[in-house]
């Protein structure tokens, strides 16, 4: 069986992240979304709500969902999705600016363990500019995020800025 890691912070998960779940997912037997909790990033949602989020929009947007799993993780990408037992690690890429980082990431990655392969999806022409920072920004100032997130999401935002 083979199964997947899709990580990332979403704080919040956009519709762009939204996009690149439903076409990882078909990608492995089972795809695991690692919501890191990326302390440093200084996060508006905790582990908890952001993974309370992305299992509530999962559940909306897709008929069944059971071989889709939302789980947590503070260690590194390589030892957690060793310990899903995956064997693929998938990231998006929304812009050139994207790889660089997303090089220099699969390249340590793959030298702390080359077990385990990244491969890359590119988000889709109607999302590749979104990004969670906007989204929160945009939200902050009360503008309107309905074309970016999801209506849960955008709840969850106008509840936490209010
Ligand atoms: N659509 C829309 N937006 C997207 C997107 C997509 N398909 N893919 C990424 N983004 C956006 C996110 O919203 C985020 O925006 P923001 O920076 O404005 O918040 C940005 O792109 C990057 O976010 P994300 O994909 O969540 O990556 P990240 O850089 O926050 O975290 C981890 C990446 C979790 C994989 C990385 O931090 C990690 O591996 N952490 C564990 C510790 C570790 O192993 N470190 C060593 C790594 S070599």
């Amino acid at each position: 069986m083979s199964i997947a890691v899709y990580p990332g912070t979403f704080d919040p998960l956009t519709n762009g992240h939204l996009d690149l779940i439903l076409r990882a997912s078909k990608l492995a037997d089972e795809l695991v979304i690692g919501v890191a909790s990326n302390d440093e990033k200084k996060p508006l949602f905790s582990v908890e709500e952001r993974i309370g989020l992305i299992e509530t929009v999962l559940k909306e947007n897709l008929a069944d969902s059971s071989h889709i799993h939302v789980v947590g993780f503070t260690n590194l990408l390589i030892d957690f999705a060793k310990e899903q037992q995956a064997s693929i690690v998938i990231r998006g890429l929304r812009a050139i600016s994207d790889f660089e980082f997303e090089f220099q990431m699969m390249s340590t990655n793959h030298r702390l363990n080359p077990e385990i392969e990244s491969v890359f999806l590119m988000a889709s022409e109607q999302h590749h500019f979104i990004s969670s920072s906007f989204v929160k920004e945009i939200a902050k100032l009360n503008g309107d995020v309905s074309s970016f997130v999801d209506n849960h999401v955008k709840q969850a935002l106008i509840q936490k800025y209010s």
